[in-house]
């Protein structure tokens, strides 16, 4: 049975004379602790399809439920990370996460949430950080950081906005192998943002493409039928590994393709060659003549 749904959405932004229609048609039905990959093109609407799944915007039109009921507004069992880490800059690492475990649990002891901090927070391997302000990290630390946040709140959906991008490919695979820890022992329910083919068949059940947009909507799912826990040394070799990875970017390579061929607001651009504005390479006078440094004695 389906747990989180999305049921004939779509968004539009902005007035009626000029507006734009960024997601179309989107059915979505994921069910309980599964692991959804959505994967697609910058720009496309994931974002805004992670909103909706979010509570934080409605969809134009359609609807979206989680367990049987229409999600309003955002709630303590949809666990968002958004992608700009959105932290807030005058607290520091600590104190953002302690503010959402304190918002969520106002029930613990300060004890059981400073072990929570200091839990997730060693999760993350940012115990060296966690009194540093967001300006003072870099973009992989602040994403980080955000993770952590969005862990400690233990919601019973992650929805995860390229959580891992800014990462390098070391910590990408260690925080890769901690969602999917996550994932496995508490049993929860991920839709994942990602733009590489790669981190999606390694980690989800099911991996599902979105069109260009405007209008984007969801194509077939990929259903990844390999074994868990997948292993990452052997994993390029494993001949369902390289089908998928290949069907997946074959795939999206055809819509970008596409998009550009059926695109009606790309201008035409005249045929024209540059002119040779190369000088002359002697007989010149420069008009503002530099000073030439006298060679050393
Ligand atoms: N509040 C808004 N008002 C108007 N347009 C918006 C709004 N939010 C998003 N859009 C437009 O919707 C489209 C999709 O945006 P979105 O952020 O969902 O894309 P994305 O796939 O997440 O992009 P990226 O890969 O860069 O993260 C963009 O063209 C964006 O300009
Ligand atoms: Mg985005």
């Amino acid at each position: 049975m389906s747990y989180l749904e999305i049921d004939n959405a779509s968004v539009s932004f902005g007035p009626v004379s000029n507006r734009t229609h960024v997601l179309s048609d989107i059915n979505l039905s994921v069910k309980e602790n599964e692991f959804i990959a959505v994967i697609g093109f910058s720009g496309a609407g994931k974002s805004t399809l992670m909103s909706l799944l979010s509570g934080l915007q409605t969809p134009t039109t359609g609807e979206v439920r989680m367990d049987g009921k229409v999600i309003k507004e955002p709630g303590p069992d949809l666990g968002m990370m958004f992608q700009n880490y959105s932290l807030l800059p005058w607290l520091t690492v600590n104190d953002n996460i302690r503010l959402a475990v304190k918002t969520v649990f106002p029930k613990l002891s300060k004890k059981e949430v400073t072990e929570k901090i200091g839990h997730y927070v060693d999760m993350v391997k940012l115990s060296h950080a966690g009194n540093k302000l967001p300006h003072e990290l870099s973009g992989g630390m602040r994403q980080r950081a955000s993770l952590a946040r969005t862990l400690s709140l233990d919601p019973k959906v992650l929805l995860l906005d390229e959580p891992l991008s800014a990462l390098d490919a070391l910590t990408r695979s260690e925080l890769q192998d901690q969602i999917l820890n996550i994932w496995e022992s508490d049993k929860r329910t991920v839709v994942m943002i990602t733009n590489d083919v790669d981190e999606a068949v390694l980690m989800a059940d099911r991996i599902v493409p979105l069109t260009m947009g405007p209008k984007a909507t969801l194509a077939e799912p990929y259903l990844v039928g390999m074994d868990r826990p997948r292993e990452r040394q052997t994993l390029n070799d494993h001949p369902e590994f390289k089908r998928l990875k290949s069907e997946i970017t074959n795939y999206m390579m055809g819509i970008s393709q596409d998009s550009r061929e059926t695109r009606d607001d790309i201008t035409p651009m005249p045929d024209v060659r540059p002119k040779d504005f190369s000088l002359p390479t002697a007989g010149i006078r420069l008009k503002n003549k530099v000073s030439q440094p006298t060679s050393a004695a």
